[in-house]
């Protein structure tokens, strides 16, 4: 496995690290915790000793897996990143949609981000993962009813108390960043970015790199798509978001895989899946630190973990560029 550190802290996760939201079911379509499990102890037993997750992921139970799944392992080898800021279980803040729990049940989901909202968040995902520390703490989506600087005081202090180790955001845009950067030093923003997703290229990416920030890719296999397994006339089951994403849309299933099958000789060339590929891609991405993949189950985790062995220089990352360029996503 490839660490890296995150902006200019000491903090070193894995170039690929686990991203724990299907583990937790939620908004797709439900889970099997004995897969999910698997999948990540696959995954560390393969180098991935990083795990992305939320209290928003199955409200509670993808933070409950990881600690089931890093259980008896020494904490000081895994670094568990999660966040907070998305409340289901009070109605302050803005509402950010409507939703059903694992169960079925109707809940709403709020943006929320007040500092004793977030102290009360933070012991309880300490808790939920049977740890005494965050290593990334992470406000999961922007709060417009906070100010940042509230926010981020709050956050300050649990650093102070050793609660987490290091500060991050995510969906922030620049603006949001610098503000946050006045209160204290960010590690991170965690953002989507894939081969058919780059809307970070404009202007977040080059503010990254100018002010020492990460970037923790999510959603670089875009859900599953970029595997090449999605194919037109595809149905969800019954809960799965994917649903309702544009990117699996007809036309643009259909305009990705004609894309993948362009990139597919180089897949075959390499002994690689075409999600290695992708993988390898995203993580060789100018400002790009870390890529955030999901797996399902131990299979999909250790193929996903195999992605660090693949390599690929600078003209096949041209050749894959200018293959992406004629694909145009629709709506
Ligand atoms: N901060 C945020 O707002 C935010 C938003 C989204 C994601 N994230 C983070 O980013 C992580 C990754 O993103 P993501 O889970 O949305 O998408 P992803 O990593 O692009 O795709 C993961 C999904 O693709 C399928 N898959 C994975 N590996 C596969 C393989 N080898 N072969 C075939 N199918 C495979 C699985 O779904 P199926 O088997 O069901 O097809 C899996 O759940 C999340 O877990 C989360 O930690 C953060």
């Amino acid at each position: 496995m490839e660490f890296r550190r995150l902006g200019e802290t000491k903090l070193a996760v894995s170039a690929i690290t686990f991203g724990a939201w299907a583990a937790g079911g939620w908004m797709w379509g439900g889970n099997d915790d004995n897969d999910a499990i698997k999948a990540m102890r696959t995954s560390y037993d393969l180098g991935i000793t990083s795990i992305d997750t939320a209290p928003i992921y199955g409200q509670g139970k993808s933070e409950e897996l990881v600690c089931q799944a890093i259980k008896g392992l020494s904490r000081d080898k895994v670094q568990i990143l999660t966040k907070y800021g998305m409340r289901w279980d009070l109605t302050k803040g803005s509402l950010a949609f409507k939703s059903q729990d694992n169960d079925g049940k109707p809940i709403d989901i709020y943006k929320y981000a007040g500092k004793d909202s977030i102290i009360t968040e933070c012991e309880n995902s300490l808790k939920r993962l049977g740890t005494d520390y965050i290593d990334l703490y992470q406000i999961h989506w922007p709060d417009v009813t906070t100010p940042i600087e509230e926010t981020m005081e709050a956050v300050l202090r649990l650093k102070e108390q050793g609660k987490i180790r290091e500060a991050g955001v995510s969906n922030y845009d620049v603006k949001q960043m610098a503000i946050a950067e006045k209160t204290l030093k960010l590690a991170s923003n965690q953002v989507p970015f894939s081969m058919v997703n780059r809307a970070i290229e404009d202007e977040l990416i080059p503010y990254c790199i100018e002010n020492k920030k990460a970037i923790l890719a999510y959603s670089p296999l875009e859900r599953g798509l970029l595997t090449g397994k999605i194919k037109p006339g595809h149905t969800f089951g019954e809960g799965d978001h994917r649903a309702g994403v544009k990117y699996f849309k007809e036309e643009n299933i259909k305009r990705t895989n004609e894309f993948l099958a362009k990139i597919k000789p180089l897949a075959d060339e390499k002994g690689a899946t075409l999600g290695q590929l992708v993988i390898r891609w995203t993580i060789n991405h100018p400002g790009i630190t870390i890529a955030l993949v999901g797996a399902r189950n131990a299979e999909q985790a250790k193929q996903n973990a195999k992605a660090i062995e693949i390599h690929i220089n600078g003209e096949e990352m041209e050749f894959i560029n200018n293959q992406l360029e004629d694909l145009e996503i629709v709506g």
